[in-house]
């Protein structure tokens, strides 16, 4: 049996009591009511590593700080990250060294090593687990290699001590790696638990459930946030929601989504000892984890030395690499392959961004207003970016001297949003091909061919011209609106996650087109029966979190 979701919730969950006994926010057990109608200095939205750090700074220096989360703490990327705090991150300096100056590349490394060093830090201090490993970038394949070198010599231009190796403890023919000692790894979830209970402590508030729908801005000064559990008044916003859930200033045309898979396995014998990421054609990351000590379901019996192997890739755009399910498998069938007598207990996706110019974006969300800030394009590399990123946030808001590597993470820097036109004038030019061919197809007309088996979704063509979304899941047949609520991309069944993904800026919708990430705040309308769009929906419920089935080794 293997369980659709990520090993980190997974734990979690088994514990079957609330992250934060005093507040239950996990569990969407908060009457947020009374947090709602309280006005407070800053609402923070999202509940993943950068939303909970830049609270807690907050909340530290005697803000009154809301934590606003759609879903719940940790669903979004944090929760699903294979939480990876390193300084070698593959080939993201060397990808960064070929379009930046050297200074550039080392004001990357030096917040990445700031966000890392305070995490540690907050992990001695309050007793959170984490391991020490190497982090190592390897290669399989001839141009892997000609990476694999780059990547060492951008390294070294940043700073960093790495080391070439030419042999590893991996069961893949590896050409090259290049090694850092002394990186590490942890548990995300045992990071949001304590700082989500750290926030509470000092006074802030989480409410779950509650998706943003807007951002009013009131002529008498501050905001007001409109949610799905109600609004609520404040004088700044953060927003931490993997991209940002609000239009203004274009993120979704300056970044690209993308989905990754992993899954968790156990396997016997000795499995090795460092966090490895290649960077051939199809990436894999390859780490273990110590099985939990109450050997709950999935590792209640791990490999020797009581390790969990985890193994991440197959990414690709989100919307754009259906059918989803054969990403998954092939990462199940890769581990098998690998590891001998692996068997998959866990297997997930997640969904980060990457900025065009490479560089994380943490800043106002528009140049002309202090008041809302934004931090996104971590590209998979959120331990330390969504740290870095709180650091800036909280510095900026507070009036604290802002370190000098954040000018060059700052959204708006004129000169390196230039550096990114090449990306972002591509990926517009792929989100416009694919829009007009999506509208332009030749959809099955509605019932024409059945009603979707069981897991499976398509987009048809109602009479009125109107592409509708039908899917079976759970023995319930439901029709949406294919139309993207965030700009009218025509949505994608993701058959992986149970998902209507859009292939446009990766909004997601779960079966009956409740947002679940990405930009769109509204659901997906739905349709009367005589096949016509009627009216739009008011959000429901909070999203039940998405799967992936069946089996990765199916
Ligand atoms: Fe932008 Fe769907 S996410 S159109």
């Amino acid at each position: 049996m293997v369980a659709r979701t990520s090993l980190w919730l997974d734990r979690i969950d088994a514990q079957g009591a609330p992250l934060v006994p005093a507040h239950a926010p996990l569990v969407g057990a908060t009457d947020s009511s009374a947090e709602l109608a309280d006005p407070h200095d800053v609402v923070v939205v999202g509940a993943g590593l950068t939303g909970l750090t830049t609270a807690v700074l907050l909340a530290r220096a005697g803000w009154s700080v809301l934590v606003v989360e759609a879903r719940r703490i940790g669903a979004g990327t944090t929760g699903r990250s294979t939480a990876k705090i390193s300084l070698l991150q593959g080939d993201r300096l060397s990808r960064i060294a070929k379009h930046h100056s050297e200074p550039v590349l080392r004001s990357y490394v030096e917040g990445s090593r700031e966000g890392m060093d305070w995490l540690l830090r907050y992990c001695d201090e309050h007793a959170i687990r984490y391991q020490r490993r190497p982090a190592v970038t390897y290669a399989t394949t001839g141009p892997g290699l000609v990476r694999v070198d780059a990547e060492a010599t951008a390294a070294q231009a940043a700073g960093l001590p790495v080391d070439w190796r030419d042999d590893l403890d991996l069961p893949v023919p590896v050409v090259g790696a290049v090694e850092l000692a002394d990186q590490a790894q942890l548990d995300p979830m045992d990071v949001l638990a304590v700082l989500a209970d750290d926030l509470v402590a000092r006074g802030g508030r989480v409410v779950d459930g509650a998706r943003v729908r807007g951002l009013r801005r009131e002529r008498s000064g501050g905001y007001t946030v409109l949610t799905t559990r109600g609004d609520t008044r404040c004088d700044t916003v953060v927003l931490a929601t993997g991209t940002p859930v609000l239009a203004r200033g274009g993120y979704f045309a300056r970044s690209q989504p993308q989905r990754s898979y992993a899954l968790a396995a156990r396997v016997p014998g000795e499995l090795p000892r460092g966090m490895y990421l290649s960077v051939d054609r199809d990436v894999r990351s390859v780490r273990t984890t110590p099985a939990v000590p109450d050997g709950r379901a999935g590792v209640a019996n791990p490999g020797a030395g009581g390790e969990v192997l985890l193994v991440g890739g197959a990414g690709h755009v989100t919307g754009r690499g259906a059918p989803t399910s054969e990403h998954a498998r092939r990462l199940a069938r890769w581990t098998e392959r690998h590891f001998s007598g692996a068997v998959v207990t866990h297997a997930w996706s997640a969904q980060d961004y990457a900025s065009a110019d490479g560089l994380p974006l943490v800043g106002r969300l528009v140049p002309t207003d202090g008041r809302v800030l934004v931090a996104t394009g971590f590209d998979k590399w959120g331990m330390t970016s969504a740290v870095a990123a709180a650091l800036v946030i909280s510095a900026e808001l507070l009036g604290d001297h802002s370190p000098g590597w954040a000018g060059h993470w700052l959204p708006w820097r004129p000169r390196e949003l230039a550096k990114g036109t090449g990306h972002v004038l591509r990926w517009n030019g792929e989100v416009g091909v694919r829009a007009a061919s999506d509208w332009l197809r030749p959809w099955p007309a509605v019932g024409e061919r059945g009603v979707p088996p069981e897991g499976q979704g398509r987009v048809e063509r109602a009479r009125v011209r109107q592409p509708e979304a039908v899917c079976t899941v759970g023995g319930v047949t439901r029709r949406v609106s294919a139309v993207c609520t965030h700009l009218g991309g025509i949505v994608s069944w993701n058959d992986a996650e149970r998902s209507w993904d859009c292939p446009l800026h990766g909004s997601r919708f779960d079966p009956s087109g409740v947002p679940l990430e990405g930009p769109a705040t509204e659901p997906l309308d739905p349709v009367d029966p005589a096949g016509a769009v009627k009216f739009r929906a008011v959000p429901g419920e909070p999203a039940p979190e998405s799967v992936v089935p069946p089996g990765p080794t199916g």
